[in-house]
């Protein structure tokens, strides 16, 4: 019998290539020149799918792979997966989960370093001439002694929490239930910015925390208070965070997730209270190999005993019931 079907939705590293291509004969769906045609017609054949975060499932309707299994989604965030649909279908998505938390949570605290001692505008300073020409760069605002709200408190939310610790923070937190852990639950995600001088994001993306991040929740925050999004752009409302960052509502903002990726709005490149990074939370060479291997060992278990490592929680009374 041949290797089973396996529909790869994106680009992946040789080293996962290699394994995909031992355990299944592996289908790139962004290698054939009419992507929906060549699913139409050989769909059916796809039993397991290797996708990421970034494009999920939505460039294969799952109606065109009747005998699909299995997806293996590269990243812990999979607001591009339907997984109730694909739980009701019969169908368990795995994710990788935790191999990223220390990896994101650096990335969270290096973007509110940067913001705050203003990193980016310092380096610039010193590059350009403007240190011998104006002389001292200004002033800066301390990391130590503030009081950071931290926006989802899951396995990346407080490996962030552990940081702040390291700058003396004092640590309050929103998510959908308090957890049993020492920091401050704030039940009410407006009071938490209004007590907050950084608040940091890092829920999941999707429609039920679409816009959380609104216009009452940043003039919360203040002219003093800086954002941090490490999570997905769409919990931010983009546009009521240029207003409130143009207008002076906002002190500052360290952006690694955007609305419309890879677009950025020109606005917030302009301005020098903004630090921005494109989407590299977890984008190093060592935790995106153990992202890859998690992606890939989800795969070999699920050939072995039909049961994956990391289900989404979605899926998890399907692997091994
Ligand atoms: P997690 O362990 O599932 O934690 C998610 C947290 O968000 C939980 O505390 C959850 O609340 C909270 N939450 C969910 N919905 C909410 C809502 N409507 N209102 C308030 N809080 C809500 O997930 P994780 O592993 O920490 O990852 C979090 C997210 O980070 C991922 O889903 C992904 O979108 C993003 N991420 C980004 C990058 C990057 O490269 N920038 C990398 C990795 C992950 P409860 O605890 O009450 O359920
Ligand atoms: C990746 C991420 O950039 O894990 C996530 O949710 O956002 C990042 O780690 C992404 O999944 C890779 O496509």
């Amino acid at each position: 019998m041949g290797k089973p079907d396996l529909l790869l939705i994106g680009r992946v590293t040789d080293r996962m290539m290699a394994r995909l291509t031992a355990e299944f004969t592996v289908h790139a769906l962004f290698d054939q020149d009419a992507p929906d045609g060549w699913l139409r017609e050989n769909g059916h054949r796809i039993v397991a799918v290797s996708t990421d975060g970034h494009y999920g499932l939505s460039p294969a309707p799952v109606e065109f792979l009747p005998n699909l299994k299995v997806v293996s989604s590269y990243g812990v965030g999979y607001d591009g997966i339907d997984a109730d649909d694909a739980a009701a279908r019969g169908i368990i998505v795995a994710h990788t989960p935790d191999v990223l938390n220390d990896e994101v949570a650096d990335t969270a605290v290096m973007l509110w370093l940067a913001v705050s001692r203003r990193l980016v505008a310092a380096d610039r300073w010193a590059r350009s001439g403007d240190w011998e020409a104006k002389g001292a760069f200004p002033l800066s605002r301390s990391v130590q002694n503030r009081t950071v709200g931290i926006l989802g408190f899951g396995r990346i939310g407080q490996t962030i929490a552990a940081r702040a610790a390291m700058f003396n923070a004092t640590v309050l937190y929103h998510a959908r239930t308090p957890k049993d852990v020492p920091q401050d639950y704030c039940a009410d995600l407006l009071d938490m910015a209004r007590r907050s001088d950084v608040l940091i994001v890092i829920t999941p993306g999707g429609a039920a925390t679409r816009h959380l991040v609104n216009a009452e929740v940043l003039d919360a925050l203040g002219p003093d208070g800086i954002l941090i999004n490490v999570a997905r752009g769409s919990v931010v409302d983009e546009a009521a965070l240029v207003a409130a960052l143009s207008e002076g509502r906002l002190g500052g903002a360290g952006l690694d997730v955007f609305e419309d990726e890879p677009a950025i709005p020109d606005a917030l490149k302009a301005m020098e209270h903004v630090v921005l990074t494109p989407h590299i939370g977890s984008a190093t060479v060592e935790t995106r190999q153990a992202m890859g291997d998690l992606t890939c060992d989800n795969l070999s278990q699920w050939l072995t005993d039909g049961t994956v490592l990391t289900p989404v929680p979605e899926c998890r009374a399907l692997n091994g019931a």
